[in-house]
């Protein structure tokens, strides 16, 4: 209730959040629930700015008023608590690429889910020691759109830095997952920072003369989990269209 006397001091806000709380009710505010953000500590993490900054009162009216803008694609936020400056941030990035922000930048600090946020159909699922919160589509599209799907749900396509981390999707389903050599030909990355597959991993990971870039033009990659590992293929990426993994990035683990 503290947050909602807060916002009431913000009418804009309140009308919009009594609006959706009205149109969905207890659902809507189950799925809030489920959003636990933690201050990102250290340095090595960023998310790209979903728009322009404005100023809240506190860092859960930033919150409240990121995910009313915002919704779903709403996956960090950072918050300056001297300025009172809020900027909407999509999903958390680990590496260089994104927007770095040292706990001194204007922008202040940096928050992100600790826990899966489990609406849109999202899940949690965890094996021995691996673990991701993923969303499996029922449906196909080629891999440009399935990037855009995936963003507009606070998602990356699905990444891995393991073979188990793979077995944790549905066996012998052809999927599209987030690495791709569209960049640079002939090395393949990670969407979500950028970084190569490592040799060892890419000779376990792509079927025996995979990837071979068919008519010069396969940028784009499935994997299909399950027996016939390893299993993966380059395709191209506008003109065929398969199943695909959106990944929400949780903090703890973010690899
Ligand atoms: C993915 O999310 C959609 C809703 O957005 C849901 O209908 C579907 O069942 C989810 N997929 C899985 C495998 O749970
Ligand atoms: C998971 O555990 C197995 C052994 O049980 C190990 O071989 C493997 O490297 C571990 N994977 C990760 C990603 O830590």
């Amino acid at each position: 209730m503290e947050e909602l006397i807060m916002i009431s001091k913000m009418s804009f806000f309140l009308l919009i959040l009594a609006g959706l709380l009205s149109s969905c009710g207890h659902h809507c505010e189950a799925s809030f629930s489920r959003k636990t953000f933690v201050k990102v500590d250290g340095s090595g993490y960023g998310s790209d700015r979903l728009g322009s900054p404005w100023t809240s009162k506190s860092r859960s009216d930033c919150f409240f008023s990121c995910w009313t803008h915002y919704s779903s694609k709403c996956q960090t936020f950072m918050y300056n608590s001297d300025t009172g400056l809020c900027t909407p941030g999509s999903f958390l990035k680990a590496g260089t690429l994104g927007t770095q922000l040292a706990p001194t930048s204007p922008e202040g600090d940096l928050f992100a889910p600790s826990t899966c946020d489990t609406s849109d159909g999202f899940e949690y699922i965890t094996s021995a020691n691996v673990s991701a919160c993923i969303n499996v589509s029922s449906f196909i599209l080629n891999a440009n759109d399935a990037v855009a799907y995936c963003f507009n749900l606070g998602a990356h396509l699905f990444v891995s830095r393991s073979m188990e981390k793979v077995d944790l999707l549905p066996h012998d389903v052809k999927l599209t997952v987030g690495l791709s050599d569209e960049v640079s030909e002939g090395t393949f990355v990670w969407q979500d920072t950028g970084d190569a597959i490592t040799d060892d991993l890419k000779t376990l990971f792509f079927r025996a003369g995979e990837p071979n870039n068919q008519g010069g033009n396969e940028n784009c990659v499935t994997i299909t989990p399950g027996t016939n590992n390893p299993s993966g293929n380059d395709y191209r990426c506008l003109r065929d269209k398969y199943k695909f993994v959106c990944e929400r990035p949780v903090l703890q683990s973010a690899s």
